[in-house]
């Protein structure tokens, strides 16, 4: 917990509690502000969820762990004992948020369990305590993930890496950047290729500026750029963090992903996944079953003020894919890593937890 009220968010604070409030780094702002939203109720935090303030799956699981705990303030604040019930829709209001980043559900499912010990008496500190314990957690796991992730590159090598996978997209640390951090500190990254990932542009705004501060040398490319520069043979591995992971080992990340695993394999090129164990979803047994958000056309159609395609044009805008396990040649966790996922290998990491 921050003792002074925070004022510039940075990649390693970009979410914090501070006096009963949520302060998150507004991403939509990145990199030209960095600006804190302050969060004071649960629907300000479903609505900052929705609208992309904070993004990145473990980061949309604490920040909604921490609407949890405001929604049992307010809940208690206005039915007293009863707030268990009070408290329901701010928890479907959270849960409504996205679709596709399994972290918010399991989130909220852990808060829920929390409530079910709880009495009748103010939920507050206890909520509060265990929306802190998720965020430490997330940041502890995501350190390990790095050390065990940089230990299967054998480097100098270049990077490609996609979206942003990052410290802001996480507890901290980050994901598919808390490995490339970890394994730049080994000697081990020549440089990183950030794509740029349209449309959202999270690599160019949110995955330059992360590395950029860090001082980890880094390349924007288009994200049509990577294949030829995978022809080049400096690339060792592309690393990605997940959204969700099937219980077969198949990975949604942001769109695009899937293709960059085909040409990765192409050309002979390791693909990692990164992400905490609270990203696989046992319940689905393969990636098709994972629910890919839509999110409005008009995200591809404009560039901010500018209109890009003639009007009336149509357009799609799936957000994630999912890449197939097969493609898959290591999956890193907290937990331990699997090398070439199957549904046996990726049980066996969760040695039955969450079924
Ligand atoms: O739409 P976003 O920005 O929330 O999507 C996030 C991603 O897909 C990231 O690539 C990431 O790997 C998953 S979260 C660390």
């Amino acid at each position: 917990m921050k003792t002074t009220t925070p004022t510039v968010p940075t990649p390693d604070d970009a979410a914090l509690w501070h006096e009963g409030a949520l302060y998150l780094a507004d991403q939509r702002l990145l990199p030209d502000r960095a600006e804190f939203l302050r969060l004071t109720d649960a629907g300000a935090v479903a609505d900052a969820i929705r609208a992309m303030v904070v993004r990145g799956a473990p980061a949309i699981g604490v920040a909604a762990a921490y609407g949890v705990a405001l929604a049992g303030r307010d809940a208690y604040a206005a039915a007293g004992a009863g707030w268990k019930a009070a408290i329901e829709s701010d928890l479907d209001r959270l849960a409504a948020s996205r679709p596709t980043a399994v972290n918010l559900f399991w989130a909220i499912d852990r808060m829920r369990r929390l409530i079910a010990r709880l009495d009748e008496r103010d939920p507050f500190p206890a909520l509060v305590d265990e929306a802190l314990a998720i965020h430490a957690e997330d940041r502890a796991a995501n350190h390990v993930i790095g050390d065990l992730g940089a230990a299967l590159i054998e480097g100098p090598t270049d990077i490609i890496t996609h979206c942003n996978a990052g410290a802001i997209a996480t507890g901290g640390y980050g994901t598919a950047l808390g490995v490339i951090r970890s394994a730049y500190a080994a000697g081990k990254v020549g440089r990183v290729f950030a794509d740029e990932t349209r449309p959202w542009m999270q690599g160019a705004r949110l995955t330059a500026w992360e590395l950029m501060h860090d001082g980890i040398p880094v390349t924007l490319q288009a994200d049509g750029a990577a294949a030829s520069l995978m022809a080049g043979r400096s690339v060792g591995w592309v690393i990605v963090g997940s959204d969700r992971i099937a219980a077969n080992g198949d990975v949604a990340n942001k769109i695009g992903t899937y293709g960059l695993a085909i040409l990765a394999r192409y050309h002979g090129i390791k693909f990692m996944v990164a992400a905490p164990t609270s990203t696989i979803d046992l319940e689905i047994a393969r990636g098709e079953d994972i629910p890919i958000e839509e999110r409005d056309p008009e995200e591809l159609l404009s560039c901010g003020d500018r209109r890009l395609a003639p009007a009336g044009c149509v357009a799609r805008n799936p957000v994630f894919d999912v890449t197939p396990a097969d493609l898959v040649d290591a999956i890193v966790t907290e937990r331990g890593v699997v090398l070439h996922p199957t549904k046996e290998k990726v049980r066996a990491l969760m040695g039955g937890w969450g079924l």
